[in-house]
């Protein structure tokens, strides 16, 4: 029998993630089915279980319930533990377990796709939200020289830095009017702004000499990665950590982790 998975958001619509699963599956030789289903703002969890009990073997999450999806599950793996943010569910009879694939498609891009060495490096991560919470714990992991969590509300930078303060010595919380005297190797942009056109208030000395700007949003030039074009800084949008972490997902619930150079250069081919 043919196993049923979906993507539940709001909005959804404009979800690659159908594409890529069913490109995986192609590849591999896996006998899947992947939707797309729209859960009203105050239905997750209703959609979600309904889902399952008819069913479905896995789900992803995304905007905006990635953190009802975290106190949906029965048991929290990976990722998951400390983002308090789920994208994946794998249902195992009757229990639901929850994973955070974010941070591990982002490091994966970052270092396969994109050459880049966090080791020692120094890393901005912009925004304190959601998108935020599921990446630190991976990036610390791989041992940057400093990560530097930047937000326009500080004291949510500092409640995250906080959390993961155990981890590591070199994370640490600040302003954007505190970043004057700052450069950094690598700028990642985990705000909303990429939604809405606007820029955080950024310095344009904030680039370390091959820098790399990087926008978690995907699919448009954001005005961060528009930004960092104006200064002749490479730009990247968020489309391999898509692939990445539908590829970690896949591998969660296949058992086989597809290759993914092949479905990122399809999805950059088309419009
Ligand atoms: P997500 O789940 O996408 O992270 P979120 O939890 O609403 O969404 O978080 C949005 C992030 O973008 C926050 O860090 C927010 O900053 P605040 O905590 O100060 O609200 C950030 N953000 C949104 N608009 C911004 C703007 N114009 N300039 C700077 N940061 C912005």
């Amino acid at each position: 029998m043919t196993d049923r998975y979906a993507v539940i958001g709001n909005p959804v619509g404009h979800s690659k993630s159908p594409l890529i699963h069913e490109a995986f599956a192609r590849q591999t030789g896996q006998d899947i089915a992947y939707s797309r289903l729209l859960a009203p703002l105050d239905d997750f969890t209703a959609t979600a279980r309904r889902f399952f009990a008819e069913g479905g073997a896995g789900i992803n999450i995304t905007v905006p319930f990635k953190q009802e999806a975290w106190r949906l599950v029965d048991v929290r793996e990976g990722g998951a533990v400390t983002a308090e943010a789920v994208n994946t569910i794998r249902r195992d009879g009757n229990r639901l377990i929850g994973h955070n694939t974010d941070g591990l498609g982002l490091v994966a891009d970052l270092e396969r796709n994109l050459g880049i060495r966090i080791a020692g490096s120094s890393v901005l991560l912009m925004g304190a939200g959601g998108a935020s919470n599921g990446v630190v714990q991976p990036l610390l992991e791989r041992a940057p020289r400093q990560l530097v969590i930047v937000n326009r509300t500080p004291d949510k930078a500092e409640a995250l830095v906080k959390r993961f303060a155990s981890l590591s010595p070199t994370l640490r919380a600040t302003g954007y009017a505190a970043l004057n005297d700052e450069r950094f190797d690598l700028v990642i942009n985990a705000t909303s702004t990429g939604l809405d056109g606007a820029l955080p208030p950024l310095p344009g000395t904030l680039f370390a000499p091959g820098a790399l700007a990087y926008d978690m949003m995907y699919g448009r030039i954001t005005a961060f990665l528009a930004f960092a074009q104006a200064r002749s800084v490479r730009a990247v949008d968020g489309l391999g950590m898509l692939v990445e972490q539908a590829a970690e997902a896949f591998l969660i619930w296949r058992g086989v982790r597809p290759q993914t150079a092949p479905v990122i250069a399809q999805l950059r081919a088309e419009p």
